[in-house]
C-alpha cells in the first residue's frame, strides 16, 4: 500500500496548517487580552487535534478550552466561559451555536471551521477533577510528549480509516472510537498496521490495554477497555459500543487480506429515490415509517431516546404476533427524526389462539369453561380459539401511540412529547415523495446495504 500517496490527500498542507494555527493563535490571544482586561481568571488554551498535530485536512475543528482556578465557582465558570466564547466569536464575525457536553459550551462557525469554546477546571491530575472535560488539557499533554512525531502519520491514517469504515466517532450517533482513542492505539502498537494486526487477531470481548499500567482493567465492563493513561478511573473507549467494535474488527479483517486504497475514501456516490424504491419492493415487505418532529434536546440525547423507542416498538409488534425483518431510526439532529420498521409479516388472521389450563387442574378448569364455552383439549391442555384484538400493523401502531396507550411502550421523555403531540405514518414510497434529501437517501442507503463499508 502507497501510504505516502494517502498521506498527501489526508495531512494539512503547510499553508492549511499555517491557516488553521494562526486563527487560532489570534483567537486564544483574543480571549486572554479579554480576560485580562475585564479581571476574569482565566487562560485560553489550545487542545484536542489542532494542538496534538493529528487532524485530518479539511477537517479541522478546533478546540480552545478556557481554565480557571480550581476554586471558581461552576457558576461563574460557565458564564465567564460562555461570555467569552460569544465575545470571541462576535469578534472573528462568526456565528455561535450553544452545545452541551457536562455543562454548557459555546461552538462557533468561523471562516468556514468549528472552532468549540469550553470552559474546564485547571487540573493537575486526574484527583482534582471536577468536571468530565476537565482531562482534555492533561490528554494534550500526554500526547504532545508520548506520541512520537513519526507516529503522527500513523495517527492520521487510523484515523481515515476509521472514517472509511464508519467507526470513527464518540458521539452517540456513531459509537465508535475518538480521536484521542486512535491516538493512544498508536502509541500501544506502534504504527496503523499494528493497529489492524492486533485488533484482526488479538482483541476479545473485555480486552484490555493498559498503557501506564495502573491496573484498573478489571473495573470495567466495557466491550474495550482502554485505561486512560491520565485517568485510571476513566476507560477511554467507553463510548464504543460491541457493534462499531465488531465492525471495526471485521473491516480490519478485510482490509489486511487485501488492502486497498478505497478503504481510505468513501465513494461519492449519488442515490436515487427509484433505486431505493426499487429495492423495497423487491424485497417484498412492508417498510413502515413513523415521523415526527425532533425534540430539542442535544443530538447526544436524542439518539438513545429514538433507539429505545425503536426497540420498544418492534418488542410490542412481535408480542403481538407481527414480525419485524428489520428496523432503524434516522433524525436531522434539528427538526426531523423518524423511525422505520420494516415487517415481513404484517397482517394476521382475525383469530388466535389462546391457552389454557392443563386437565389436572380442577379449579382452573372450571374458570376456563366458565369464561371459553367452545374450549377443547389438546392432549392434556385446554385450548380455545379466541378473536385477535390488532391484526393489522398500521392499526396496532396507532393504537400505541394514543395517550391512553403508550405506557406500553418504553419511549424517551422528550420523543413521548413529539409523538404524542403528532407523528405520521407513512409506507416507503409515500415517504420518500415527501422526503427525498440526499442524507434521507443516504440513510436508506445505508439501511438496505449494512455491511458494505466494512469491504472494498
Ligand atoms: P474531539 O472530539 O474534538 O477530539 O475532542 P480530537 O482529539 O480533537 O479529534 P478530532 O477533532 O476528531 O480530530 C477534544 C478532546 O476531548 C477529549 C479528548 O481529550 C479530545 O482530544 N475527548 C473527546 C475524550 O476524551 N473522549 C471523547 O470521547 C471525546
Ligand atoms: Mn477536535
Amino acid at each position: 500500500m502507497d501510504y505516502e500517496m494517502i498521506l498527501k490527500e489526508i495531512k494539512p498542507n503547510t499553508n492549511e496548517k499555517e491557516k488553521v494555527e494562526s486563527l487560532a493563535k489570534s483567537m486564544i490571544d483574543f480571549i486572554n487580552y479579554t480576560s485580562e482586561k475585564e479581571n476574569i481568571p482565566t487562560k485560553a488554551l489550545l487542545v484536542g487535534s489542532v494542538a496534538k498535530n493529528t487532524w485530518l485536512s479539511g477537517r479541522a475543528d478546533i478546540d480552545i478550552f478556557l481554565h480557571f482556578p480550581l476554586d471558581t465557582s461552576i457558576e461563574d465558570l460557565k458564564k465567564h466561559g460562555l461570555k467569552l466564547g460569544y465575545a470571541c466569536i462576535k469578534k472573528m464575525k462568526g456565528t455561535p451555536e450553544e452545545r452541551y457536553a457536562s455543562h454548557p459550551y459555546v461552538t462557533g462557525h468561523i471562516e468556514g471551521y468549528s472552532v468549540d469554546f469550553v470552559p474546564c477546571y485547571s487540573i493537575e491530575n486526574s484527583q482534582e477533577l471536577k468536571s468530565a472535560v476537565d482531562r482534555t488539557i492533561l490528554h494534550t499533554h500526554y500526547i504532545q510528549s508520548n506520541l512520537r512525531s513519526e507516529q503522527i502519520n500513523q495517527v492520521l491514517l487510523l484515523k481515515k480509516f476509521m472514517e472509511g469504515v464508519e467507526t470513527y466517532g464518540s458521539e452517540f450517533k456513531v459509537g465508535g472510537f475518538a480521536g484521542y482513542l486512535c491516538e493512544l492505539l498508536i502509541i500501544e502498537y506502534g504504527d496503523f498496521k499494528s493497529v489492524l494486526e492486533a485488533a484482526s487477531s488479538q482483541w476479545k470481548k473485555g480486552f484490555v490495554i493498559d498503557l501506564e499500567n495502573h491496573g484498573t482493567g478489571n473495573n470495567f465492563s466495557e466491550p474495550l477497555v482502554v485505561i486512560d493513561p491520565v485517568d485510571p478511573n476513566r476507560n477511554v473507549a467507553a463510548a464504543l459500543n460491541i457493534q462499531k467494535m465488531s465492525e471495526f474488527m471485521a473491516a480490519s479483517r478485510n482490509y489486511l487480506q487485501e488492502p486497498k486504497k478505497e478503504y481510505f475514501f468513501n465513494i461519492p456516490r449519488t442515490i436515487t429515490k427509484d433505486t431505493i424504491l426499487k429495492r423495497f419492493h423487491e424485497r417484498g415487505t412492508r417498510p413502515i415509517i413513523i415521523s415526527f418532529k425532533a425534540p430539542d434536546i442535544p443530538a447526544d440525547a436524542i439518539y438513545p431516546q429514538l433507539k429505545k423507542t425503536e426497540t420498544s416498538l418492534k418488542t410490542k409488534m412481535e408480542q403481538n404476533g407481527f414480525k419485524v425483518l428489520r428496523s432503524g431510526y434516522w433524525t436531522n439532529e434539528d427538526t426531523k427524526a423518524f423511525i422505520i420498521i420494516e415487517f415481513d409479516v404484517w397482517n394476521l388472521p382475525h383469530c388466535e389462539t389462546h391457552l389454557g389450563p392443563r386437565i389436572w387442574d380442577a379449579n382452573h378448569q372450571k374458570k376456563f369453561l366458565e369464561k371459553y364455552a367452545s374450549a377443547w383439549l389438546d392432549g392434556n391442555q385446554w385450548v380455545v380459539e379466541i378473536e385477535r384484538k390488532h391484526n393489522n400493523v398500521p392499526d396496532f401502531i396507532n393504537y400505541l401511540l394514543k395517550k391512553e396507550n403508550i405506557h406500553h411502550l418504553k419511549i424517551g421523555k422528550h420523543l413521548k412529547e413529539e409523538i404524542l403531540n403528532q407523528y405520521e405514518m407513512k409506507d416507503i414510497d409515500d415517504f420518500l415523495s415527501e422526503n427525498n434529501s440526499q442524507k434521507i437517501l443516504e440513510f436508506f442507503h445505508q439501511y438496505l446495504n449494512p455491511g458494505k463499508h466494512l469491504r472494498r
